[in-house]
């Protein structure tokens, strides 16, 4: 596995805005020493490696553009969806992407919300949840022209450890484990109460009741999330929790065992996916310290020397915890496979604590820390675990994700990782709130617009961290006009400046 590249200063970061053309950017990956693939030319209508088909075994995906999921926190206090969170499913389908991972995060449990405005699974929501699937397939069939071969999900979350059921700035976490870095951000003691393993219990059973409602609501699949720190994520690290959820691998991994088993008997036609943080590293902050230019400093580890072997995390080197390790993942994805999981989407790290490797930017979020590494590093690392990942398990359907960095390289990159073998669908995030149909314009052959391209500003992370709806407030005038992008920028300065990297 190649180590991630050394870091950059932030002033020196190129900006890809800047670069003009194909082969200059191939130019400057070279410079860089970056393995990123990216195609000279790009290949139109079915021609193109995006636009093929995915078959395995009786799973058939239409093309090979899938849409992440994008949260917006726009829900109802009750958890329903609100006009403009179904402006977003409807955004999702006209992205073309045969493959809709999950639409955005949405709990089974109202304890369990990252956010009092996210979406909840519960018999209140049903009719609205399979709106928004409805809404999106509409958009899709005008984008494309038929809904053959389009697969969608639910993704199903417990926010754990980030649980903010009540108020956005509130945490009220529920934790697997004590973390000696993130238990000190959020003002817990060694003496707060951990999840219970019958809590667990509790909350599995309550996946399994989502699933099957997902099912009868006409979802193709659901995703059990492991990933940016939330639940099911924590539990896959939680080495020092003792019982049934902790301690050893298989320990670490019976919440997700039990949840597949709970689907397989109450929906066994539904079809089970997982998005996973396949590598994590060390909780990073803001540095209040300038450079002589006057710009922050890049965000920097938190102290870990007095924690090794670091026991905090899943697929962290434990000697050395700003390096990722792999062993575990593998592990992991064999088991994906042994239990009949067939769909899994790769990420990495948190939103909360290490968003650079999460979410690659070039301006970070107003809890965020200026970038420690050239973004381009990031979509590397991501691009890297994936290609391992899928040469060891060439049976699963991976999905790659953190490409919106990539700005107009986005679709030389995706076709030339397609078509290298690298991921079998490219996950759009970001890129999806700014100009959805993004890579469906460019394999059709349309004058791309720039002035759509994300250039990662950000905002749509900074947004729910202040008590708005996330959107991207910069380059969509939904959000600019209606909801308020000066406030939101007033926020954010005032926000990023008085961080002194000690709260999520
Ligand atoms: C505003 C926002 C909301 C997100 N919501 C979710 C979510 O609900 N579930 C999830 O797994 N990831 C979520 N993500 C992460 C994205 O799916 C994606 O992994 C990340 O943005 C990196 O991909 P990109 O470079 O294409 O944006 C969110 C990211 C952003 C910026
Ligand atoms: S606010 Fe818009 S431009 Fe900024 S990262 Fe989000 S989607 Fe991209």
């Amino acid at each position: 596995m190649e180590k991630a590249k050394p870091n950059m200063s932030s002033e020196s970061i190129v900006r890809l805005g800047a670069i003009r053309n194909v082969a200059e950017f191939q130019a400057h990956l070279n410079s860089c020493q970056l393995t990123i693939p990216c195609d000279s030319e790009i290949q139109l209508g079915l021609e193109s490696p995006l636009r093929k088909p995915i078959q395995c075994g009786t799973l058939k995906i239409g093309n090979r553009i899938a849409a992440q999921p994008m949260e917006g926190w726009d829900g109802t206090i009750d958890g329903n969806p609100t006009e403009s969170t179904v402006r977003r499913w409807r955004r999702f389908g006209r992205s073309g992407g045969k493959l809709i991972w999950g639409g955005e995060a949405v709990a089974v449990a109202a304890e369990g919300r990252a956010n009092p405005h996210q979406l909840l699974i519960a018999p209140h929501t049903e009719k609205a949840l399979a709106g928004l699937r409805t809404a999106l397939v509409e958009e899709h069939r005008l984008t494309t022209g038929s809904a053959d071969g389009l697969l969608i999900g639910l993704q199903l979350t417990h926010s754990g450890r980030f649980s903010r059921p009540s108020q956005y700035d509130r945490p009220e976490p529920r934790i697997a484990y004590h973390h000696p870095l993130l238990d000190a951000r959020l003002g817990l003691s060694s003496e707060s109460p951990l999840l219970t393993d019958s809590e667990i219990e509790g909350i599995i059973q309550k996946f399994g009741a989502a699933a099957t409602a997902a099912e009868k609501l006409g979802f193709d699949f659901v995703d059990i999330k492991h990933c940016h720190g939330y639940l099911g994520h924590e539990l896959l690290g939680a080495h020092t929790r003792e019982g049934r959820y902790g301690g050893s691998f298989e320990n670490r991994t019976r919440f997700l065992r039990e949840i597949v088993d709970a689907i397989h008997v109450n929906a066994p036609s539904l079809r089970i996916g997982v998005r996973v943080s396949a590598f994590d590293m060390v909780p990073f902050r803001h540095d209040a310290e300038h450079t002589k230019n006057g710009s922050p400093r890049p965000g920097r580890p938190d102290r870990f020397e007095d924690l090794l072997p670091y026991r905090y995390g899943f697929a962290v080197n434990p000697e050395n915890p700003v390096e990722i390790d792999l062993t575990e993942t593998f592990r992991f994805l064999a088991l994906l496979e042994e239990v009949g999981v067939q769909l899994v989407n790769i990420t990495g790290g948190s939103p909360y604590y290490n968003p650079h490797i999460q979410r690659p930017a070039l301006y970070p979020p107003s809890d965020g820390y200026a970038p420690p590494e050239d973004p381009l590093v990031g979509v590397a690392r991501q691009m890297e675990v994936t290609r391992c990942l899928k040469q060891s398990f060439p049976s699963l359907v991976l999905v790659g994700s953190a490409y919106s960095y990539l700005q107009e390289f986005l679709p030389n990159v995706a076709q030339a990782a397609v078509r290298l073998g690298w991921v079998d669908a490219v996950g759009i995030g970001r890129m999806l709130l700014t100009y959805p149909e993004f890579l469906w314009d460019a394999t059709e052959g349309r004058v791309i617009d720039r002035k759509r391209i994300c250039r990662t500003f950000s905002d749509c992370t900074s947004a729910p961290r202040n008590g708005l709806p996330s959107g991207c407030y910069p380059l969509d005038g939904f959000y600019r006009d209606s909801i308020g992008g000066e406030t939101l920028r007033t926020l954010k300065k005032s926000t990023f400046k008085g961080n002194k990297g000690s709260e999520l």
